[in-house]
């Protein structure tokens, strides 16, 4: 008897094994539509090229038609209407996981697309996720204005060399995080003080102090791009959302990497969630392909953190968070660790503002 897999070629296992890849990516993809749905701002699901696999009733609104009959279409041609696709999604790819891209569409109403990449290698799945945010009428993303300061700053910089405007650009970018995210604006300034007492114990330079300063204040910058509900909400995220949290070292290294900065703040921001060992994001570089700058910020960041109460797991004390940090050994570089314990111990860790934070929304991912 001939079957359909005799007939393809296929052996009985190896179809078997497809049908349970196609299966998992399946299971997979239901999983995303249940989150997709659920996000407050319009959102497809699509192929590399661009077609759509699921939109949310929010895009569905936005593109005029019933969410069924869009997929299968490209997602340029029903929304943001154009010829071709953004080059947002030429750039993205499993190596280039989340970037941005801001469309006017004329009449004043601009949006800025969000993509980014969900790549599950054992499902050989590749799939890509398209937030679409309307930043001409939501003043809560404050993203104009913060890059306006920075352009303005780079600008100044570029003609009269004048650091502290761009010192003040950085600053009042840090400011627009307080509007969405008042938390989160004041993790970024305890991690600045956490890693300049560090700093100071090791003896880095001035230049590593000055970098430090001014990528600690942004350094959760990208979070502005991580739906709000996730960062709100009290119990664990699923894997899918994670893998949207954590893009937010990408994102912010994005926003930030154009800016002619003397120190190494985009890389320094980019970096700031990598680990000694290989096992951090978003590019799991190791060792000494992670700055002095970010090793100092995943320590301070670190300690920040867990002192801090979460939603989901109460405050340590700063002697547990050590302990923890100790347990993770290689993922953290131990001179700097033995820096900040030795400030600890000096009784210069002033973390008491992160202890007081009881309402916390912070997600560090
Ligand atoms: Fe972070």
């Amino acid at each position: 008897m001939t079957t359909p897999e005799h007939r393809s070629g296929r052996t009985p296992v190896i179809a078997a094994h497809d049908s349970a890849v196609r299966d998992d990516a399946t299971t997979k993809r239901g999983a995303w539509r249940a989150t997709i749905d659920s996000l407050s701002r319009p959102a497809i699901l699509a192929t590399q090229d661009g077609r759509i696999l699921r939109a949310n009733p929010l895009f569905a609104e936005l593109a005029g038609r019933q969410a069924a009959t869009l997929e299968g279409l490209f997602y340029w041609e029903v929304f943001p209407r154009r010829a071709g696709p953004l080059d947002l999604s030429l750039r993205l790819s499993p190596d280039y996981p989340a970037g941005s891209e801001t469309v006017a569409l004329g009449g004043g109403v601009t949006y800025e697309v969000l993509g980014s990449v969900l790549h599950a290698p054992k499902r050989r799945t590749t799939e890509y996720l398209y937030r679409f945010i309307d930043v001409s009428a939501d003043l809560e993303v404050c993203t104009i204005a913060g890059r306006m300061a920075l352009a303005k700053g780079a600008l100044a910089v570029a003609n009269s060399r004048l650091e502290q405007t761009l010192v003040n650009a950085v600053k009042a970018l840090a400011g627009t995080m307080q509007v969405r995210d008042p938390y989160t604006a004041a993790h970024q300034t305890r991690v600045v003080s956490v890693a300049l007492a560090i700093a100071d114990e090791l003896g880095t330079t001035q230049a590593v102090r000055r970098c430090l300063e001014l990528a600690g204040l942004v350094h959760d910058l990208g979070k502005h791009y991580v739906p709000v509900e996730f960062l709100l909400r009290p119990g664990p995220l699923n894997p899918a959302e994670l893998s949207i949290v954590r893009q937010h070292s990408q994102i912010g290294y994005e926003l930030l990497r154009n800016i002619e900065f003397d120190w190494p703040v985009p890389t320094a921001v980019h970096q700031h969630h990598e680990r000694l060992d290989g096992s951090g994001y978003p590019l799991a570089v190791a060792g000494e392909e992670i700055g002095i700058e970010a090793r100092v910020l995943a320590v301070a960041d670190t300690i920040d953190a867990m002192v801090s109460h979460r939603p989901y797991r109460i405050a340590m004390t700063p002697d547990m968070a050590f302990r923890q940090i100790e347990r993770v050994g290689g993922a953290y570089d131990r001179d700097i660790v033995d820096a900040a314990a030795e400030v600890a111990r000096k009784g210069r860790l002033d973390l008491s503002a992160a202890e007081d934070a009881t309402r916390t929304r912070d997600r560090q991912g």
